[in-house]
């Protein structure tokens, strides 16, 4: 089989997997698994990568939190310089205690309540409403804190991402944003929100897109539509390109950020404000992994099984996206030979597998896997499912590591809960 290239993960002389300087049966000896392992290098220079191809027009990253919340993974980004973008009060929370300077973050969500919205106007961050009736709601709750509230809206531009559906969001039929008419007649009206100062216009039209021309019909679209709301007279300070730039988790095409930046960039010149950005996945999907053990092979007539002790509540994506993670092993040999397996978790569920009729190096119990591109969109969507305690999560920091997060407890498990 073929082993996932990155400079990140390697195998180093004794054939065994490294993240950077430092063996991953090292970590594992320590924590056990199933265990999340993040390379901090990798964290850094994917966002130096990202404002280094975006140097030639004025722009802020807000790095979208939900990919990967844990507070050392937010106080990297932030420690480089960005903003940080939370899309509920739990993530404020999280952001707030990584040290995030509240009036660094933005506020987004397409049901945010009215605690949520006291809190992002008190705090002074800027909101990114979805809504006329959400708009109406901030201008009441403004008023009656007597401040002026900081927003963008998000505009859905009605564009086909192709992605997976369930990560859509800039099409009519998915639920974000207000359409281009209602949008208009929003900030044509703008006078008329005393408690509002209307300052941004915003996208985000899906996750994992792997080609650039979405982003190119969105920014036109949204581009000529910025330039008709100057016309209303509104001073527009920044246009928000969101995130949604999507990462290679195997052999297949993606486009590289130079590609996505040349294309976009002679756009967003024209446009005589601030371009934000809201990356989550690019930023940090391939900088981890997810080891898991080997539990039992089975075979009958019709399939392989191999059974490990990660599973669907650990890493959700293979389940509800059908996701695709490169699975590879922790020892490596010359006389390793290849099978077609599924490669499935011990929950009471037929969707819990990471991946099905998948050719895979030969592997026994008690042996290590490493389920790659685990860096985004996974320990976020843990679970209890099964009573099962959510994994350990290490940060690897060149040639030392960190467990940033320890396994779940039993007590985790019953938090709070009492007989009665
Ligand atoms: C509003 C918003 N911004 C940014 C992101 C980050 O997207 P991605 O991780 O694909 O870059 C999301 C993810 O769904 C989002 O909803």
């Amino acid at each position: 089989m073929d082993y996932f290239k990155s400079k990140y993960f390697t195998y180093g002389l004794e054939n065994s997997l490294y993240c950077d300087n430092i063996s991953v049966q090292e970590i594992i000896k320590k924590t056990g698994t199933p265990v999340y392992i993040y390379s901090k290098n990798f964290f850094e220079d994917r966002y130096k990568e990202f404002t280094q191809a975006f140097r030639e027009v004025k722009h802020k990253v807000f790095y979208s939190v939900k990919a990967n919340f844990n507070l050392n993974v937010i106080k990297t980004f932030y420690d480089l310089g960005s903003g940080i973008d939370v899309n509920s009060e739990g993530e404020f929370y999280r952001a707030y205690k990584a040290g995030v300077d509240p009036k660094k973050m933005l506020m987004t969500g397409v049901g945010k309540t009215s605690d949520e919205i006291r809190l992002a106007i008190e705090k002074d961050m800027m909101i990114k409403a979805e809504s006329s009736e959400e708009i109406e709601l901030i201008n009441e709750i403004a008023a009656k804190m007597k401040k002026k509230a900081r927003i963008a809206v998000r505009v859905n531009p009605n564009v086909n991402p192709q992605t997976h559906p369930y990560i859509s969001t800039g099409l009519s039929q998915n639920k974000f944003g207000s359409d281009i008419e209602e949008a208009s007649g929003i900030f044509k009206d703008y006078e008329k929100f005393n408690n509002i100062s209307f300052t941004g216009i915003d996208m985000h039209i899906g996750s994992q897109i792997t080609s650039v021309e979405p982003f190119i019909e969105a920014v036109d679209k949204l581009s000529e539509f910025y330039f008709k709301v100057k016309a209303y007279g509104v001073k527009i300070e920044h246009f928000d390109v969101g995130g949604g730039i999507g990462v290679a988790h195997n052999s297949e095409k993606s486009f590289s950020i130079s590609e996505y930046a040349e294309a976009l960039i002679p756009k967003l010149k024209k446009l005589d404000c601030e371009v934000f950005f809201e990356p989550g996945r690019f930023l940090t999907a391939n900088g981890g992994i997810l080891v898991t053990k080997v539990l039992y092979n089975k075979k009958n007539n019709f399939k392989k099984f191999i059974i490990v002790d990660a599973a669907m509540n650990d890493l959700l994506r293979p389940s509800i996206y059908s996701a695709y993670h490169h699975i590879q092993p922790v020892e490596i040999s010359k006389t390793d030979k290849d099978i077609v397996a599924d490669i499935v978790g011990p929950v009471c569920e037929s969707g819990d597998f990471f991946a099905k009729d998948r050719t895979i190096t030969e592997t026994a119990s008690g042996k290590y896997l490493a389920i790659m591109s685990s860096g985004a969109y996974g320990m976020v969507m843990s679970s209890n499912y099964n009573a099962r305690r959510r994994p350990a999560e290490v940060m690897v920091d060149g040639d030392k590591f960190n467990i940033i997060r320890s396994r779940e407890t039993f007590d985790h498990l019953l938090y709070d809960e009492k007989i009665i």
